[in-house]
């Protein structure tokens, strides 16, 4: 009886040593990887990257794309909000807060929604409904939806829309680099892509890339 107690108590500590250790690797593999992307050249929007300059430029300089925030999408994807404080994509800018990065643009340029982009994130001041990575983060800025939505009832609109998986794609591999890998790994988009069908971020269960 003895013996099986004092099995379990060192079991117990190795267990808590390793979880020490692990997490503090982490966090120094985590200022390992800041410190690289502070030192290199300032990353392109997602979005530019996903369309194509060209394309681009083309889109946005017609006016009929801007973003609008979450509040909008609410009053018709409400199913969406239900479990979205379990995405982490709601929590990026508060990892920039933690970290004390908060107004690099460096940083910016993935832990919000458009940064860069004329109608997108400038500042927590500014345009704190912009923070975060929200629906437009991934889809596009959400004007001509709710426009088009409002008239016929019908979705479309989005510059990247779930129905165009390459460009949406494109969008996800822009933020989700070489470096930022650990949500997915490059050839595993396919399996968490699908996923995002799913309204309720607490069921897409099956992701087993989670870091
Ligand atoms: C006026 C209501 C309305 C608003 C506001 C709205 N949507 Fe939609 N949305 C729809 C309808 C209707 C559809 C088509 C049916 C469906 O897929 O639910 C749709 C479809 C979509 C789709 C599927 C792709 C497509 O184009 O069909 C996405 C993605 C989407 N919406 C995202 C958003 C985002 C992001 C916002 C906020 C910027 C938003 N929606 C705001 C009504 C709306
Ligand atoms: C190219 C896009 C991109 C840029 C630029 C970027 N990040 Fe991130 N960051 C991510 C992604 C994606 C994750 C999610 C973790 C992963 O997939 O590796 C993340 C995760 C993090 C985390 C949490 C890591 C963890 O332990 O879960 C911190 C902290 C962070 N980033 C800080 C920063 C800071 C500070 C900068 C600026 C120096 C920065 N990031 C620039 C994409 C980016
Ligand atoms: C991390 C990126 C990401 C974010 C953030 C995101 N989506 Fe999506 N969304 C996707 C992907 C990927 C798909 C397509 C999945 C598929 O078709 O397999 C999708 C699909 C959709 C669809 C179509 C679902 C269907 O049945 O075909 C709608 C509607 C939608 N998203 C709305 C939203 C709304 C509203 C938000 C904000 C609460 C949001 N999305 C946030 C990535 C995202
Ligand atoms: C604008 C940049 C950006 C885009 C676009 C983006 N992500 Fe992310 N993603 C992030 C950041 C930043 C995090 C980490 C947030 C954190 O840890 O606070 C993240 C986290 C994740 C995670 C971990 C989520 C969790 O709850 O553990 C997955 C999976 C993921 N992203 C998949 C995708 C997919 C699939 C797409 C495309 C449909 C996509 N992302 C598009 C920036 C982005």
């Amino acid at each position: 009886m003895r013996k099986n107690k004092k099995k379990i108590f060192s079991g117990l500590c190795c267990a808590i040593v390793l979880i020490i250790f692990t997490t503090s690797l982490n966090s120094k593999d985590n200022e390992q990887r800041i410190k690289e992307e502070l030192e290199s050249p300032q990353l392109k929007i997602p979005l530019k990257e996903a369309l194509g300059e060209e394309k681009y430029k083309k889109e946005i300089n017609s006016g009929k794309y801007y973003y609008v925030g979450n509040s909008k999408c609410r009053l018709c994807h409400r199913e969406f909000f239900i479990g979205r404080k379990k995405d982490k994509h709601d929590f990026a800018f508060k990892r920039l807060v933690e970290t004390g990065y908060e107004t690099n643009p460096k940083c910016l340029v993935c832990h919000t929604t458009g940064f860069g982009v004329p109608t997108g994130f400038k500042s927590i001041e500014e345009t704190p409904r912009l923070a975060n990575v929200q629906c437009e983060g991934c889809h596009g800025p959400g004007s001509l939806h709710i426009k088009i939505a409002r008239k016929t009832k019908k979705g479309g609109g989005f510059l990247a829309s779930p129905n165009d998986p390459i460009t949406q794609k494109k969008m996800c591999n822009a933020c989700h680099t070489e470096r930022w890998n650990r949500s997915y790994h490059k050839n595993d988009l396919d399996k968490v892509y699908k996923l995002y069908k799913n309204p309720d971020p607490r069921k897409r269960k099956d992701n087993k890339n989670k870091q």
